[in-house]
């Protein structure tokens, strides 16, 4: 059973400048609901009800979502308005929220290690809440935590993408075991096209051995200068102990514009007018 989630939310989002100048990134909101709202809502969805933020300077924001706010409970409280705070509700109701800050931003790699005082020495799921993943049937983490218990080890969940969109990513390749799951034994962080081995990426899903935090520890800067959970994980694929799945679902790059913009009007479309 993984009971813990690591929400890596220490980022800049210099791309949604000046929205992000003293918001964060993670609190844009799809319509109605921050982004970090819908994947804390995957998390508890997959039994990991203990939130672990790694946060940064200029996150408060994160934090007091996920907090009682008494003026405006005592202020609707009784009204037709208390309607529109009853999914917040419920994820504060279920949750446990952790944090602990980033105080350099040295990487991915470096974000998860640094959440390792929340975590300790148990299995764990990551989940990028710029990649927004939307299905009917169980989340994407859920999938994943069904694969974890079955075979025990690391896996990523990955898409297929076009070839000249392969730099964005982590990318892996690995022997096809049928069912969308490939056992890995390559993986690059964001390779040119003609150096990826496939056209397979990394979205921001993750289930992780406790191990990964000692290799993390020993793995030097790559790809940006950055500490990179992927080259922490191609140590792990080396010893076959990585899977990628193709997991079942929509997602959105929300971490872009355009697909910030594709997100939100598939939301409004299909989930909030639908919805209410
Ligand atoms: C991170 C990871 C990358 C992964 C991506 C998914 O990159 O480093 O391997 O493919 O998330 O969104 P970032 O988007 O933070 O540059």
């Amino acid at each position: 059973m993984i009971r813990k989630c690591l929400f890596p939310v220490a980022g800049y989002g210099t791309r949604f400048l000046p929205a992000t100048k003293s918001m964060p990134k993670e609190m844009l909101p799809i319509v109605n609901k921050p982004l970090v709202q819908y994947g804390v809502e995957e998390a508890i969805g997959a039994g990991m009800k203990n939130c672990a933020m790694v946060t940064g300077r200029g996150k408060r924001a994160i934090s007091d979502h996920f907090d009682i706010s008494y003026e405006l409970e005592h202020q609707i409280s009784g009204s037709s308005k208390e309607m529109y705070l009853e999914s917040i509700r419920g994820v504060l109701n279920e949750g446990i929220f952790t944090q602990v800050r980033q105080r350099e931003m040295k990487g991915l790699g470096h974000a998860i290690l640094t959440g390792e005082a929340l975590i300790g020495d148990e299995a764990f799921g990551v989940l990028l809440s710029d990649d927004l993943c939307l299905n009917d049937g169980p989340g994407v983490l859920s999938q994943m935590t069904e694969l974890y218990e079955e075979h025990q080890c690391s896996i990523v969940a990955i898409q297929e993408v076009p070839m000249d969109e392969v730099h964005k990513y982590g990318v892996i390749s690995g022997e096809d075991l049928g069912s969308g799951l490939y056992k890995v034994d390559d993986m690059v962080e964001k390779p040119s096209a003609e150096d990826a081995p496939s056209n397979l990426a990394i979205i921001g899903r993750y289930i992780l051995t406790p191990d990964i935090f000692d290799i993390l520890r020993s793995t030097e800067p790559g790809s940006g200068g950055e500490v990179q959970i992927t080259d922490a994980l191609q140590t792990q694929a080396r010893q076959g102990r990585v899977l990628a799945y193709k997991f079942k679902g929509l997602r959105f790059d929300c971490g872009t514009v355009p697909g910030f913009v594709e997100a939100t009007n598939y939301v409004y479309e299909n989930v909030y007018t639908n919805n209410g």
